[in-house]
């Protein structure tokens, strides 16, 4: 039986004040190397869909996508909570469809919770989730899963108004039941006050440093996304271009007849060889 991290001990760590690790990870040999390096939390993030998948945005992303990714993330580790994104319209048509698809990312991907976009208006969809012993993490802010209403990737809760809604929002998933909730792209501010607010950990992406935890997108961290760089994200190592020298020192040695060499390659006696042509 593996010893997972469980959401009683990230619910402890905020009692503890000892900060949440989580990254995003989206197959096997990333979540060995997550896990070696300590990260509490193991999320398959519908970013998925824009790092790995090629997307232009998290919309397209499905459900066979996601459980696909998660069963790899689970696979490569036994430590590391695992948490998977819900994608997009998995939830939002019905509080059935969000059971039924919430259950399968545990029962057939083998995550230990799930994650939703939204706040006040999905608390009644994360309560009925909950009821059914499905841990739910809210995400709340800068919900690209809304990206065509909120018409662009923006800092969310700038004004008093939205910064209260935002408020409203984190306190209405507290009370649906929610165990921790992502605030992604909000003022440090209004991430301090929140996290000051609730007795659930708060985990920050663009909110500054006073959240109970901190979320990460692993290509972001270890620079392998050219395309954007958040200004939210730290690099952490510059794996993209050392890949790509890496890759390129391989294609020319092939191309020079230098890889492979004696010490790469397979042999046996001579003999096997005269012995082969006699018969054949
Ligand atoms: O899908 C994702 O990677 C996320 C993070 C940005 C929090 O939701």
């Amino acid at each position: 039986m593996e010893n997972r991290i469980s959401i009683t001990d990230l619910k402890a760590k905020k009692k503890r004040r000892e900060p949440i690790v989580m990254m995003t990870c989206y197959d096997y040999p990333s979540a060995r190397l997550l896990e070696d390096a300590g990260v509490d939390v193991l999320f398959i993030g519908d970013t998925l869909g824009m790092v790995v998948l090629g997307y232009d945005s998290t919309i397209p992303v499905t459900m066979d996508e996601m459980l696909h990714h998660t069963k790899a993330v689970v696979r490569g580790s036994s430590r590391a909570h695992v948490l998977a994104d819900m994608p997009f319209m998995t939830y939002q048509t019905s509080r059935e469809d969000a059971l039924r698809n919430a259950g399968r990312l545990l029962k057939e991907g083998g995550a230990q919770s799930v994650k939703l976009e939204g706040g006040v208006h999905v608390a009644e969809t994360v309560r009925f989730i909950v009821n059914a012993g499905i841990p739910v993490m809210g995400h709340i802010g800068l919900t690209p899963q809304s990206i065509n209403q909120l018409g662009g990737y923006k800092v969310q809760g700038k004004t008093p108004a939205a910064a209260a809604r935002l408020i409203n929002d984190a306190e209405a998933l507290e009370q649906a039941g929610a165990y921790a909730i992502v605030l992604e792209c909000v003022p440090a501010q209004l991430a301090a006050t929140i996290t000051e607010r609730l007795a659930i950990p708060t985990i920050g992406i663009g909110a500054g440093p006073d959240c109970d935890g901190q979320v990460q997108v692993y290509h972001d961290l270890l620079g392998l996304f050219e395309d954007f760089v958040p200004r939210h994200a730290k690099r952490y190592a510059a794996l993209g271009p050392q890949i790509t020298e890496a890759v390129r020192g391989y294609a020319n040695e092939v191309r020079e007849r230098r890889f492979p060499t004696e010490k790469e390659s397979f042999l046996v006696g001579n003999a096997v060889f005269s012995e082969a042509a006699k018969i054949s």
